[in-house]
């Protein structure tokens, strides 16, 4: 077998295996190698990624992984704790080729990424950086996203939205009213004309409500406002926002209307 056949079928047998493994949740306490029992980890990520978090440990970057959040087809979210005991979001792009294809036309025609050829193959990679950059473009800008902290090859260390290693919940599981869906447009705004980007993928799902407010995430598809296809990707983050308030019985403006205010 090649190494790239090698390559995908090990990438298939380990995403198969994500979802039932990161269920378990292990807790808070002491290890000798960084790992809460090393299993749920070994088995569910790569081995370039377990090399990844083995050197983030020994550089001091993290203490040790503390248990699963969150598991999806490309990425994984661990919780994680530094040598200060605060509690970080590891969110890990599983290193798989296949997956990414569609991803492409969120970094080609990207300006910041234009050195990139098409058919890359460790697009996940740029991915991380992608989502990094977006996130730190963000936080520079004072709108409320985590924060970014480190980027090691396909793994963000970010500033953790929760408490005790449970995440804050989604808009989606949050009662909502008028004040929210305020700030989810003004986010959008905001993201628009100071940091020049758009979402690509805004939704309740993306957006934690926590006691200070809306904080989003999840910005590895956003894009430059230079990228042919921003405009598009606005006006979708706009009528899913819209629709989501709109279901949830807040009164919204027409989609249209901001959109053209927005771009204007
Ligand atoms: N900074 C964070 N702090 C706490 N939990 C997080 C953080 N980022 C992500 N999560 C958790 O991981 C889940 C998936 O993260 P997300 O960035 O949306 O990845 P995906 O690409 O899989 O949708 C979120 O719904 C949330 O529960
Ligand atoms: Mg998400």
């Amino acid at each position: 077998m090649s190494d790239d056949l090698l390559f995908d079928d090990l990438s298939r047998k380990i995403e198969s295996k994500v979802d039932s493994k990161l269920i378990s949740k292990s807790h808070r306490g002491g290890l000798k190698d960084g790992f809460k029992k090393g299993k749920v980890i070994n088995e569910v990520l790569d081995k370039p990624t377990v090399m990844t978090l083995y050197r983030m440990i020994t550089d001091h970057v993290i203490a040790y992984v503390n248990g699963a959040i969150s598991a999806g087809k490309e990425s994984v979210v661990f919780w994680g704790v530094d040598e200060n005991n605060m509690d970080v979001a590891l969110k890990i792009y599983l290193i798989s080729t296949s997956n990414f294809k569609k991803r492409e036309p969120y970094i080609l025609g990207d300006p910041r990424f234009s050195n990139v050829k098409k058919g890359t193959k460790n697009l996940v990679y740029l991915w991380a950086k992608k989502e990094f950059r977006n996130l730190t473009q963000c936080y520079d800008a004072g709108l409320p996203v985590p924060r970014p902290l480190y980027l090691v090859k396909n793994v963000l260390v970010l500033e953790f939205i929760g408490r005790n290693g449970v995440p804050c919940k989604s808009l989606l599981y949050s009662e909502v009213n008028k004040k929210d869906y305020v700030q989810a447009v003004s986010f959008i705004k905001d993201l628009y004309n100071k940091t020049k980007l758009v979402h690509g993928d805004f939704s309740e799902y993306n957006i934690f409500k926590t006691e200070n407010g809306l904080v989003v995430f999840d910005l590895g598809s956003g894009v430059d406002l230079r990228h042919p296809n921003a405009k598009e990707f606005l006006k979708r983050d706009i009528y899913n926002i819209t629709k989501f308030f709109n279901k949830r019985g807040v009164s919204v403006s027409d989609p249209d209307e901001l959109f053209e205010e927005i771009i204007k």
